[in-house]
């Protein structure tokens, strides 16, 4: 029996935007409860949440106080309990946001280290003295904008941080640190918790020596900041391999395959390292590259045969179309080919991810200026690198604030959102909600989909074809898909079983935008 995750599919919620319980406009863990049977009926597996943690909030709970409790906006631990209880009821495995790299700088952690050099949490964050000249140690620059070094008058040093410099860096160099972090694991798979979406994990450790990142020959203005220069001293470099494997090392020790997905942003040579020395690492390093590869047939075609030859024996592939730091796939190539992307997320081979939303065709929603949230917009503004436009509240009914609040939304949802609602799609069979109902029921009913092997993957003109194979039953399906918005003449016969298009395909034709998915004859 192949593990759990590997003929699952994953939804991302992020709990801010997904249903408010208290009307106090921001998402919280009882109105995940309230809303599971959205997942059941939608037919996903596990329900990935982001971080729920008490937090500050600098970076909307990616800047963790505390990784072993709930911050009150989202509920209590008990509510946790409730929820993990709540969705093993319906067969929902559940996993956490695990965030190693940098903690909030209210954490107990960061205020015992900076509050003196020689204090014993001192080394648990990266400090170093200020360059000759008094600036930074280095050159390297935060993710969100300026320097990734600030100095703190209190002891007359920098710290390190990736991100926004209330996320200092810890250092995962410190065996303590590493103990106390893998001790986080502990708690929550103790709690019931059936894996983690592990954060920047390619940022985890910097170069030792302090050398400086090198100019970006390729950075062009209006482009990230960030990117002026390359992070070749400040991220994948080799510590991280042994970190993650010790956190695999603590998810292997709990029954039932605790799944470590991780999150790193790189080129599919260095992504294949993630799996670990023989598949000693994370069962799925997130593959993003869907996000970044031009819609067209020919280089998705070429991104599919390049991931797939990639891969080291034995790992299992893993598919993304958005999540809540990208604009929303239907922005990216419009309503039409969200369809066909669907199609594609839920038949390519591999673990897919869904992000919320995602199932309605959700799209960005623009944000009046004094309503932006993202401390990315707002410490490098008017660049469109803000991330509030794809975290908008879900809608799930046609009434006010379409049933995610009772008060003020923290982020407005989309005009025309409320339309895509739940409640408006359910009851739709041509709606997109219904499409997504009806690929994850496929891919249920469809060994060949959900585990089977992947084949002849093509390019023709605008069409994306390949094939999906069940071994043990020898039945073969044909995925075409239709990337244009031309009619397409369609050279194979075979029996359809599911069209983006709702009513049955047209003999010999791919509509404009068609996704198609045919059984075909064996030989
Ligand atoms: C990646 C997360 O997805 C993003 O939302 C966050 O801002 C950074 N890591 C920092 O934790």
């Amino acid at each position: 029996m192949p593990p759990w995750w590997q003929g699952a599919v994953i939804y991302q919620v992020y709990p801010r935007s997904f249903q408010d319980s208290d009307g106090d406009g921001v998402g919280d863990l009882p109105g995940i409860v309230a809303r599971l049977d959205h997942l059941v009926a939608l037919g996903v597996d596990a329900v990935w949440i982001s971080p729920f943690y008490p937090s500050p909030m600098a970076d909307f709970g990616y800047d963790v106080a505390d990784h072993c409790d709930v911050d009150p906006v989202f509920g209590r631990l008990a509510d946790f309990d409730a929820l993990i209880a709540a969705a093993h009821a319906r067969e929902l495995r559940v996993i956490l946001d695990y965030v190693p790299n940098h903690t909030a700088d209210t954490h107990p952690w960061f205020q015992a280290s900076r509050a003196s050099r020689s204090g014993p949490k001192r080394d648990w964050y990266v400090w170093r003295d200020p360059a000759p000249d008094g600036g930074p140690p280095t050159n390297w620059l935060s993710e969100f904008g300026g320097p990734a070094w600030t100095f703190d008058p209190v002891t007359g040093q920098y710290f390190y941080h990736a991100y926004l410099p209330q996320q200092p860096d810890l250092n995962w160099r410190n065996p303590e640190v590493q103990d106390a972090m893998l001790a986080v694991l502990r708690f929550w798979l103790d709690r019931g918790v059936d894996g983690f979406r592990v954060d920047a994990i390619h940022h985890l450790v910097e170069d030792a020596c302090l050398r400086d990142n090198p100019p970006n020959p390729d950075w062009v203005p209006g482009q990230s900041p960030a990117r002026r220069l390359l992070r070749t001293r400040t991220m994948d470099q080799p510590e991280v391999q042994s970190a993650i494997a010790a956190m695999r090392r603590v998810s292997n020790a709990y029954p039932g395959q605790r799944l470590l997905i991780g999150e790193a942003y790189l080129p599919i040579d260095r992504l294949m390292a993630y799996y670990g020395e023989a598949l000693g690492g994370f069962h799925l390093p997130f593959n993003f590259h869907l996000l970044s590869t031009p819609w067209q047939a020919e280089p998705i075609a070429a991104l599919i045969r390049r991931y797939e030859a990639a891969l080291p024996e034995g790992a299992w592939p893993n598919w993304v179309l958005g999540n809540h730091d990208r604009s929303r796939v239907a922005s990216r190539i419009g309503a039409a080919q969200a369809r066909t992307a669907a199609m594609l997320l839920l038949t390519l081979r591999g673990t897919p991810t869904i992000y919320q939303g995602e199932e309605l065709g959700l799209t960005d929603v623009p944000i009046p200026p004094d309503r932006v949230q993202d401390p990315w917009e707002k410490r490098v503004p008017g660049l469109g690198l803000g991330r509030d436009p794809v975290r908008t509240p879900m809608p799930w009914e046609a009434g006010p604030e379409g049933g995610f609040t009772t008060g003020t939304p923290w982020l407005p949802l989309g005009q025309d959102h409320r339309a895509a609602s739940v409640a408006a799609q359910a009851g739709d069979p041509g709606s997109m909600l219904a499409l997504y109902r009806a690929l994850l029921a496929l891919r249920r009913r469809e060994p060949a989909l959900a585990l089977g092997t992947i084949a002849a993957v093509a390019a023709e003109g605008e069409v994306l074809r390949y094939e999906r194979l069940d071994a043990a039953t020898g039945r073969r399906l044909l995925v075409l898909l239709n990337l244009g918005g031309a009619e397409q003449g369609l050279d194979r016969c075979g029996t359809p079983l599911l069209s983006t298009h709702g009513a049955p395909p047209v003999a010999g034709r791919l509509r404009p935008h068609e996704g198609l998915v045919l059984a075909i004859e064996a030989g």
